[in-house]
């Protein structure tokens, strides 16, 4: 892939989110193999694109497409940008209540479960992986890029400086790792630090450079993203 179609996938603190891709590689060959995928919490699609660009269909779903058009159709220019609109179709799901029953190879999300509690009085990430759970064919996989707590500093900042910052609600490492525990095999890693810090993306290209060559110095616990594979 080229930088430009990796941009438009990641979107943001590139350099680190990006490192999914070669950790996925490892442990799984999506190339042509027109496999069964949903993207849960997909607002702009990037994972859905990624998926298509592979040859496979791909539902591309949100909960905000159900009563934001402007979000549905800035997703479906990028699809059509890449010309891959026909390998994808649309659909509202709510992720802590998926519709679909053994119908995926492959369920999809990037920075998701965090958010899917707000607005509810009752915490929805564990309902949400046992909702994509049952929305996997046996042998199943999902493949996740999520936000971590991470570090004091990084909760700090976010309380401070970000908007969405006091309602998302950030997992630790382990409460993450626990969420699966109904799945055969459990693959991940954490990646960047000072990723999280910068206030545009050119800062953070500068720092997931300086993550990319500190990251093993950092211990796991106070790294931000989790980069996962795990299969039903
Ligand atoms: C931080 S955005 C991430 C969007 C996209 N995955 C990305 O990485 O750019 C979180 C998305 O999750 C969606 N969302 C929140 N709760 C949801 C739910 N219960 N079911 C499906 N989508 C949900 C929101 O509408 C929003 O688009």
């Amino acid at each position: 892939m080229n930088q430009d179609t990796i941009n438009d996938i990641i979107g943001w603190d590139i350099i680190n989110w990006s490192k999914a891709f070669s950790f996925w590689d490892k442990h799984i060959d999506i190339k042509n193999k027109q496999l069964s995928c949903l993207e849960i919490g997909a607002r702009q699609g990037g994972l859905s694109l990624w998926l298509a660009l592979h040859g496979n269909n791909v539902i591309c779903s949100d909960i905000s497409y159900k009563n934001q058009q402007h979000e549905l159709d800035k997703t479906i220019t990028l699809h059509k940008k890449h010309n891959c609109e026909n390998l994808i179709s649309y659909e509202a799901i709510d992720a802590s209540n998926i519709p679909y029953e053994n119908k995926f190879d492959l369920v999809v999300f990037k920075s998701v479960l965090g958010g899917v509690s707000i607005g509810s009085n009752t915490r929805l990430e564990q309902q949400t992986i046992n909702s994509i759970y049952k929305s996997l064919k046996p042998g199943g996989k999902i493949l996740f890029i999520e936000n971590l707590e991470a570090s004091f500093l990084h909760m700090y900042a976010r309380k401070k400086f970000v908007k969405w910052g006091n309602k998302w609600h950030y997992l630790k490492l382990n409460e993450m790792v626990s969420l699966f525990k109904s799945f055969q095999k459990v693959n991940y890693r954490t990646v960047g630090f000072f990723g999280a810090f910068g206030k545009n993306e050119k800062q953070r290209q500068l720092y997931g450079k300086v993550d990319t060559f500190f990251d093993k110095l950092v211990p796991k616990s106070c790294r931000y993203i989790m980069i996962g594979i795990v299969e039903k």
